[in-house]
């Protein structure tokens, strides 16, 4: 069996949300929003090690959040989210598990599904990602909210976490990618050059991103997790 290590990253500010406290800590149901994100990898048989990356300025809401999960240490995050990543990979270099699952806390709705299929995914590439196809046609709005252009949507797919890596060579390609502003660790690979494969992702894996993000997860909890 190889050995796999999720990585949540958690230090994001939520700035598109604006509420008082990052949207990580926000509650959801009756746990923060971080603590449904962590439940599915750390009940996940496959997954050895469960690592999370917080802004330090954040520890008091973050040890309340994780009250009785069995977490690595955590460790502190950088200024854009690919920091913060690339901070989380270095730190688990002593452990050198086989696979790294790198995932948003800010989606708190991830099934043990969808890690089982990116899980798969992985026997035959280097990278596995999730993906949900995009239905609404795509534009493009000028400075002034106008309408110009949109790109074909045929082809195009929405990317999702957890976002499935080989070790070895995701850490090499944040090494050596000159970027530092890539929003997922898939660009990342493709920087180096690494095959990244596409499976089936879910959409109820959305990312709480805005205020009506919030809306609509806080009505997904109303009936307990477990009967859903
Ligand atoms: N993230 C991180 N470190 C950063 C920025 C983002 O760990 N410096 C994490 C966030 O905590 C989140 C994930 O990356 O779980 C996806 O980022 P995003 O949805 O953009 O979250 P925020 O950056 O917090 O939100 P915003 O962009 O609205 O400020
Ligand atoms: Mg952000």
């Amino acid at each position: 069996m190889p050995s796999v290590v999720a990585l949540v990253v958690a230090a994001g500010r939520g700035e598109r949300l604006s509420s008082e406290r990052p949207k990580q800590y926000l509650p959801l149901g009756e746990r923060m929003l971080l603590a449904h994100s962590l439940r599915r990898f750390t009940e996940h048989p496959g997954i050895d090690h469960v690592q999370v990356v917080i802004d330090p300025s954040d520890s008091a809401l973050y040890e309340k959040a994780v009250q009785g999960f069995d977490l690595l240490p955590f460790v502190a995050g950088g200024e854009t989210r690919q920091g913060s990543v690339r901070a989380g990979l270095e730190a688990l270099t002593h452990f050198h598990p086989d696979i790294v699952l790198i995932h948003d806390a800010a989606r708190p709705f991830v099934s043990s599904n969808l890690i089982d299929r990116v899980l798969d995914g992985l026997a035959h590439t280097a990278g596995c990602i999730p993906v949900v196809p995009i239905t609404d046609t795509l534009k493009r709005l000028s400075a002034r909210q106008e309408v110009t252009s949109g790109p074909d949507r045929n082809g195009l797919s929405a990317a999702q976490t957890p976002q499935g890596f080989r070790f070895a060579s995701i850490l090499n390609a944040h090494r050596t990618c000159g970027n530092d502003s890539l929003t997922d660790d898939a660009a990342v690979a493709e920087t180096a050059g690494l095959p990244v494969a596409a499976v089936a992702g879910d959409p109820y894996n959305f990312k709480i991103t805005s205020r009506d993000d919030m809306t609509r997860a806080e009505a997904m909890i109303l009936p307990p997790m477990e009967t859903r």
